[in-house]
């Protein structure tokens, strides 16, 4: 279910009430930007990770994964184009002294048109009822029609200036569009200048030896400088990929919305290396597969789209987003880049080593060109967790919290609770954790009465609760309770394994994706 704005508190504080998400060093009253996953929140996490990497790497036979340093050489940052070009435009409120990425506050602008399409989408779909033909009516109704034109030559505008570094016309664009400032509500904006992301750190005891270095803003480069070293240990054939998960690092100034936009935050990304010549047909590809990996996990295909990009990074030749709607509405949430040979192309230049590859079937030796699939883990992480959260209202009048993860990526599969903490109910729950934790992440609770341990497992995401009573100890048979629909059934223990498997196992979710 998807949330609206109010909401979003409600989740960041269910994040932090049931050990997910913490601020991070919250004795210290934090640090702005920065978040600790907690004992849930890292294993949601991981489970995120393991089904990205397995789709990826396991079921791919042309994809490998490595594990490359946060440090790197800092001539890598000079060739990637990252020292000159990555770089965000920011402009100041003069009022408020609140400071903007230049660009966000045109693209919330658009937001705004677009959100003005819906509302006559919903005002016509009311007024048609049956007969509405929306297709139809987005490209026919004159308002909707303007407000599709106004969005778009914004962004084209907005690309262009961008991309020849017309700070100057950024912020003619903000005037023009009369733009004001969230906070204080005035129109009195400083220059658009360009600030450059990336954390700077040393190497080295002393001050006149250390060497400059960055913190990566990407994973993305420690795939490329390993490109030969896989390709020729891997006796890898073009077309193939290599993919990684790890931490990256940007100085974001407009740092908010919780964990979507971080200053340390990990990336899953997979560069797949191809043959000039073919990069559209595989930008498509990625694009579809990318969309597909997403739609497995059954959060709703409504909640996704894809954003083409006008304002293309330096090294793109075409980009897309698959945004999701956040509770704060729709964000990009991966990306997908036709990279061409740019990076190989540049690191060949900087280090002056050849990073070619000889292709047997055209019988040359070629850079190789580069379609890459970069998404965040944390992201992927709001994703979930947000559509996740509801409350439900039920027929006695009460309500319950619930967060219907998808079971494939739930911290606990199952959690196993004795009725009661006597008469050898624990021992036999107990018994019957040895047994499943061999296969699943399972839990062992006998606090409080058994409705309240259904609810506190509903509010973690626990797919399923299974409890120890008398009979059980009668017939092997216990209740297995289904988070979702609340439904209880009894079944023997030694079908446990098989019930809850067909509901959680990977690879019945992955199958989903071919
Ligand atoms: N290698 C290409 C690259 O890094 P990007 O669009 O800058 O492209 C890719 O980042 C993905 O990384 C984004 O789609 C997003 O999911 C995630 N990401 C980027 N910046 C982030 C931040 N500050 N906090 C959390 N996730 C971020």
């Amino acid at each position: 279910m998807a949330l609206n704005e109010d909401d979003f508190k409600k989740v960041i504080a269910h994040a932090k009430e049931y050990g997910f998400v913490f601020p991070s060093s919250e004795i210290y009253d934090g640090l702005s930007a920065v978040y600790d996953y907690g004992q849930q929140g890292a294993a949601l996490k991981n489970n995120i990770k393991e089904y990205w990497w397995k789709a990826m790497v396991q079921l791919h036979d042309n994809i490998v994964g490595i594990d490359s340093a946060i440090f790197m050489h800092p001539t890598t940052w000079k060739a990637s184009g990252h020292v000159d070009a990555f770089n965000d435009p920011l402009i100041d409120n003069k009022d408020s002294k609140k400071r903007y990425r230049a660009d966000v506050l045109i693209e919330d602008y658009v937001a705004k048109l677009e959100a003005k399409i819906d509302k006559e989408v919903e005002k016509a779909a009311k007024r048609f009822g049956e007969s509405f033909d929306k297709e139809q009516f987005l490209s026919t109704n004159a308002r909707v029609l303007e407000y599709q034109q106004q969005g778009q030559s914004i962004l084209q505008r907005m690309g262009a200036s961008l991309s020849s570094e017309n700070l100057a016309d950024v912020k003619a664009l903000i005037e023009e569009l009369e733009i004001v400032c969230p906070v204080s509500g005035s129109k009195n904006w400083t220059d658009v200048k360009q600030f450059n992301l990336m954390f700077g750190t040393k190497l080295g005891a002393s001050a006149d030896s250390a060497m400059d270095l960055y913190l990566r803003p990407e994973t993305a480069q420690g795939i490329f400088v390993n490109f030969l070293n896989v390709q020729k240990t891997g006796r890898m054939k073009i077309p193939f990929g290599i993919a990684q998960i790890g931490k990256a690092f940007r100085n974001e100034i407009v740092a908010r919305q919780f964990i979507f936009r971080q200053r340390e935050f990990e990336q899953m990304e997979m560069q797949f290396f191809i043959a000039p010549g073919t990069q559209q047909t595989w930008y498509e590809h990625w694009k579809e597969q990318r969309m597909k990996w997403h739609l497995s996990l059954g959060l709703g295909a409504n909640n996704y789209r894809f954003h083409d990009h006008e304002k293309l990074a330096h090294y793109a030749d075409a980009a897309a987003d698959i945004e999701f709607k956040f509770p704060f509405g729709f964000k990009e949430l991966e990306g997908i880049h036709s990279r061409t040979d740019f990076d190989l192309g540049s690191h060949e230049k900087f280090s002056g080593k050849k990073l070619q590859y000889f292709d047997h079937e055209r019988n040359e030796s070629y850079v190789p060109y580069v379609v890459e699939t970069s998404v965040g883990v944390d992201r992927m992480f709001l994703a979930v967790f947000s559509n996740a959260l509801c409350e439900e209202q039920l027929d006695n009048d009460t309500t319950r919290t619930v967060l219907r993860l998808p079971a494939v990526l739930a911290p606990t599969k199952a959690a196993i609770l004795p009725l009661v903490k006597k008469d050898g109910l624990p021992e036999m729950a107990q018994e019957i954790v040895d047994q499943l934790k061999w296969e699943f992440a399972v839990a062992y609770d006998e606090k409080d009465a058994v409705g309240r341990r259904y609810r506190r497992q509903d509010a973690l995401g626990t797919p399923f609760c299974i409890t120890v009573d008398h009979q059980s100890l009668e017939d092997r048979t216990v209740t297995l309770r289904h988070r979702d629909s609340m439904e209880q059934t009894r079944v023997a223990i030694q079908d446990l394994s098989q019930l809850i498997g067909a509901e959680v196992n990977m690879q019945h979710w992955l199958q989903k994706i071919q």
